[in-house]
């Protein structure tokens, strides 16, 4: 995928996924993803929602797995699509990329490690990625949260949204995040599938610029 979009000069949007049960190894099946990696395929769906537009990849968009489950856990998948070549939107090739980088990567090194341009991994866990947010808002996504078509100013700075996978953020993770400041935003009065929150965001965006 060739062609670019981005937003206002400048911005970045980031978006958290903790995956309570996802695989931090690359030990799982690519012709069953759901089945043996603790549901990494949620995650993979929301690299697909934050970076990928029909035709083109998002320059401004920033996407981190939590991985939570495993032996290697807890690990971080960061995608940047500043720096990112070839992703393709289909599941199994997410997939093929999350195995690599997952295997190739080691835990000793602090901090995220490149594994290829736009691709790096970390040992940690959700502090790991709110060390790095720098000066971006931080916003929690959470059905029944004041609405972000009323959100005022949101769009025009930096961004992060820490969203939970199919099993929803943890009461622990939720407070620590809502320490760091993060606000609770929400997306409308049903409880979506996280790629289809960051859909819903990324379209809000969008539109704001
Ligand atoms: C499939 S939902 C989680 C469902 C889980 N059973 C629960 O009740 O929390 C995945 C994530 O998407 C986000 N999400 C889903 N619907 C939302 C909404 N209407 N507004 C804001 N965020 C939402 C939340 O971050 C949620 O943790």
């Amino acid at each position: 995928l060739g062609a670019e979009q981005s937003s206002a000069p400048g911005v970045t949007r980031h978006f958290v996924v903790v995956c309570s049960r996802a695989t931090a190894s690359g030990d799982f099946l690519l012709d069953d993803v759901p089945g043996t990696s603790g549901r990494l395929d949620v995650g993979l769906r929301c690299i697909r929602a934050a970076l990928l537009v029909s035709h083109g990849l998002r320059r401004d968009a920033v996407v981190y797995l939590v991985l939570r489950g495993g032996p290697r856990a807890p690990r971080v998948l960061r995608v940047t699509g500043r720096d990112a070549r070839f992703i393709r939107p289909d599941e199994r090739s997410l997939a093929v990329l999350a195995q690599k980088a997952l295997a190739g990567s080691d835990d000793q090194t602090p901090g995220f490690v490149d594994v290829k341009p736009g691709v790096a991994v970390a040992r940690g866990d959700v502090e790991q990625v709110l060390a790095h947010l720098g000066s971006a808002t931080p916003y929690i996504l959470e059905r029944g949260a004041p609405d972000i078509r009323d959100a005022e100013g949101l769009g025009k700075g930096d961004v992060a949204f820490v969203l939970g996978d199919h099993i929803g953020l943890d009461e622990a993770t939720r407070s620590q995040v809502t320490a760091s400041g993060a606000r609770p935003l929400g997306v409308g009065p049903v409880a979506v599938h996280a790629e289809d929150a960051i859909a819903v965001v990324s379209n809000e965006l969008d539109r704001r610029e």
